[in-house]
This record gives C-alpha cells, structure tokens and sequence, in this order.
C-alpha cells in the first residue's frame, strides 16, 4: 500500500539541490537576474489593464490603498517563500516545500494546482498580449485577419477602420449598426507562447537575457509615464485635488467605494502581483539560492508594491477614477496631457511587458514538471535536460504547446480567475508548510526566517483562503474538476513510479 503522506526527507532534498552534473540545471543567475526575472513575471496585464478597472469600478482613487493591501497579503506569503526557497533550493517551488513537510499526496496536488497558476497565467497574459500587439499594429495601419485575433465566439467590431472589442468601441455608439466577425481561434497568442517557449528551451541565460532586456523597456515605459503623469500633476494641482477628492468615495453598494471598495479592489488586482513566487522555481539556476532567492523574491514584491502604488495614485490624479473603466488606462492617463506618441509608448512597454510574464510564467511551470518528473511523479521525459542547452526542453515545448490552446479558445476573464485561485491555494499551503516545518524540525538551518512565526503563516493562510471564497462558484468548480484530473493521474501513474514510495518499499509490483 502507497503511504499517501511519505514524505521526502529533508537530507534527501538538501543534497538534490546541491548537486552538480550533466543531468542538473545551470547555475547562472545572480540577485539582479532574479529580481528582474521576478519583475519579469509580475508587471503585466495587472497594471497595464486592471488599474484602471479597479478604481472605476472598486476603489475611487483609494486602489492605492487596495494595492497596499494585496501587496500586504502578498508579504505574508512571500516571506514563507523566501524562507522555504534559501532552505531548500530547488526548482519545484511549492511542489517541493509541500513534499517536505504536508506529504507526498499533497506536494502532488499543489504540483498540479501550480498550473494552473504558471501554465493557465501564461495564456492569461498571452491573450491580453495579442490585444495590445494588434492595437499597436493597427497604429501602424497593419490589419491582421481578426478572426484569428481574438478567442472563439468572441466579437469584434469594426470602428473608425480600426478592429476592437465592444470595451473598446465609445460608450453610446450603436454597437449593432457596426460591422463585426466573431473570433475563430486568437493565431496570434497561440504563436505567442510557441514563440515564447521555443526561447525558453535554448537556453536560461538566453531567456535570462531576453527577459532583462524586455524588463527594461517595460520599466522605462512605467518611469517615463510616472515622470510625465507628476509633472502634469505639478503644473495643474487643481485637477489632481478635484480627482483625487473624495479620495475614498462614499459607499454606492457591496465592494464598491467606501472600504469595501478598497478590499474588493484589493481582491481584483491581487492578479497584479502573480508572480513574484515564480521566483522561487529558478532557484535550481541561482549561482547563490541561499542568499539570493530571498533577495530575489522579497526585492521583487517590494520594487513592484512601490510602482503600483506611485502609478496608481498618479494615474487617479490625471484622470477622474469614473473614466478608468478601460481596457488601456495608462494610455487613457498619458493621453489628458496631449502628448501624441504617448499611447503608441503605453502599448509598446506592454506588449514587452506581457511578453516577459508569458516567459517566466512558462519557465516556472516546466521546472515544476522537471521537478515532479525527477521525482518519479511525472513521465519521465518531463525531467529530461537537453544535453547542450541544459534546459528541460521537452517538458517547455510540451507545456508550451498545450498552454497555446488556452488563449486560442479560452476567454481571458475565466482564465485570471482559475489562475487566482491557484495561485491562492499554494500560497495557503506554503504558508502553512513553513509553520508546520518549523515545529517539526525547529533546529535546521534556515539561511532566511520568516519573521513573527506563526502569526505571519497564518496570516498568510487566512487571507489566502479569504481571497479564494471571495472567487465565483463556478471558478470553484472547475478548479475541483482540474484537481479530481490530478487525482487520476497520480493513482494511475504517480503513486507506482514514486522514487520516495519505492525507497520506502510501498510501490514495490
Ligand atoms: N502579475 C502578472 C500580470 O499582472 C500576472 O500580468
């Protein structure tokens, strides 16, 4: 009989992420690489689009305050991750750190939720991607057929000569006079990610490189805005005291304005923040993992909380929250100052925003593949390492491949929420593996701790698992679906293949 809670042991894991070798990853990322592979991965559509929604619609000019509050809920689990990525460094992830303490059948489970964070974010953000890329084409007056532009059964209309959604398309236009096609399949962020992934598979410091430049570009975009923003600010103070009064709108009904408003916001923008975990998941390529990933990881949350907030508050100055309501606010924001190429420079600093979320997004989830494949949880060739490029190249033009279909069909609002409750449920778990850890083995090395143990975990835990209720029921559902899938596969193949059951004799034919 398979013991479903064995447990991986701790001298097992520690020499695993040591180890040197042919078969092994590349040690070649230092601090910076990681902090920018984690800015990387988490400013993207969050910023770029759901700013804008969240005052409108959540928050008033207080989103600043909801960005506080979800990077606050971020801090509680991020400090779990950046404990449990100095002790036990290793490309799993939370995968890892629930084998360690919660058992097999659980780091199995939260292997399998991870996709839906990493593989499901990635086809999130490629299909907020193809939006701004042909917007920004159409700019450039290069039409693609657009059918191929957008998810199955979605409409376009056809405004000004230009393709759009109805978002899009300016409030009081009869929508029915205009002429619209309906999408087949959206070609451009299924080549997206295969584009995405085939870099990934060349190389880690390819991809590291790629992504820096790209980070780059996107931060130069974020500070070229925020420059221009307070200088507009500075020259018409009357227009930023008249946006930004009353700064917490008075409640008009449950999560909107007033303090509701701001949790409700806090709750939609919780997107926005995906990603600094992703971190953790390179922590097999840090030339440095103990001393590095909580730098990585923390620097990461830190730098982005700061931007979102600045941007945040100089947006909803510019332009009164009940405009916000767009699919482009930054472009909306810079555009009050009439600077004409600012919206071209908005979309830009997105489509290579959204570009370097896809890539760590998809890094972070072949590694976990390659992490559960070496322990004999998964099909072998997951963990297989290309002999010349070092990366787990089948595991990321597989993954890459399936996650392609996602955008392709899938409508980008039900695909954030699958990846926020994913996301959420392995923060809870890391949360709770941290604390369960420290009662179990109190006196191992932790090169990092988590501060206030337990309160910081179960902060963590609570406001996770508060965040997950606030979700829709039918995210709920699928999830489960997704998990009873997981279920199959690991009582079909999982649990006979397990290294750890074999050392344990419990999988033995
Ligand atoms: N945090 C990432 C984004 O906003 C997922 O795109």
């Amino acid at each position: 009989m398979p013991k479903l809670s064995a447990i991986k042991p701790m001298p097992v894991l520690l020499s695993e992420a040591h180890a040197e070798g042919e078969h092994e990853l590349k040690r070649a990322l230092g601090p910076m690489n990681l902090i920018t592979l984690g800015i990387g991965a988490v400013i993207g559509a969050g910023i770029f689009v759901l700013t804008g929604q969240a005052a409108a619609i959540h928050a008033g000019p207080a989103v600043s305050l909801s960005f506080v509050l979800a990077g606050i809920t971020c801090t509680f689990a991020g400090l779990c991750y950046a404990e449990f990525a100095a002790l036990i460094p290793i490309a799993g992830s939370a995968y890892t750190y629930g084998y360690a303490t919660l058992g097999e059948f659980v780091a199995w489970m939260i292997g399998w939720d991870l996709v839906l964070e990493y593989g499901f974010g990635a086809a999130t953000v490629a299909s907020g991607w193809s939006g701004y890329l042909v917007s920004l084409l159409q700019d450039f007056h290069i039409h693609l057929p657009p059918q191929f532009t957008t998810t199955t059964g979605d409409l376009l209309y056809q405004y000004q000569g230009r393709w759009m959604p109805a978002v899009a398309v300016p409030a009081g236009t009869n929508l029915a006079g205009l002429p619209h096609v309906t999408g087949i399949f959206n070609l451009v962020a299924f080549v997206a990610i295969l584009l995405v992934s085939v870099v990934l598979a060349i190389g880690i410091e390819e991809s590291a490189n790629f992504n820096s430049a790209m980070v780059m570009v996107k931060l130069s975009v974020v500070g070229i805005f925020l420059v221009i923003g307070t200088a507009y600010l500075i020259h018409h103070p009357h227009i930023a005291k008249m946006n930004w009064h009353p700064f917490i709108p008075p409640a008009e009904g449950p999560g909107k304005y007033g303090w509701g408003g701001i949790t409700a916001g806090a709750a939609s923008i919780f997107f926005a923040y995906i990603g600094f975990d992703a971190v953790s998941t390179a922590a097999q390529e840090a030339k440095n993992p103990q001393r590095d990933m909580p730098i990585g990881i923390l620097g990461t949350l830190v730098i982005c909380t700061l931007l979102y907030i600045a941007v945040s508050t100089v947006l909803t100055g510019m332009v009164s929250y009940r405009e916000l309501n767009v699919a482009d606010p930054i472009a909306v924001g810079i555009d009050v100052t009439g600077i004409a190429w600012g919206s071209i420079l908005v979309k830009i600093g997105a489509v290579f925003g959204l570009a370097t979320v896809m890539l760590v997004m998809l890094l972070a989830q072949s590694r976990i593949f390659y992490s559960m494949s070496r322990d004999g949880l998964l099909w072998k060739w997951a963990g297989k390492i290309h002999p010349r490029f070092r990366t787990p190249y089948i595991s990321t033009l597989v993954v890459g491949f399936i996650v392609a279909f996602l955008p392709a069909v899938l409508p980008i609002d039900r695909l954030a929420e699958l990846v926020n409750m994913g996301t959420l449920l392995a923060f809870a778990i890391v949360s709770a593996g941290v604390w369960i850890l420290r009662r179990r083995m109190p006196d191992l090395h932790r090169p990092f701790k988590t501060p206030w143990v337990p309160l910081v975990p179960f902060l963590g835990i609570v406001t996770a698992l508060y965040l997950i209720w606030a979700l829709p029921m039918l995210t709920k559902e699928v999830v489960v679906i997704w998990l009873v899938v997981g279920l199959a596969i690991y009582f079909t193949y999982g649990v006979r293949h397990s290294k750890v059951q074999r050392a344990l004799g419990t999988n033995r034919k």
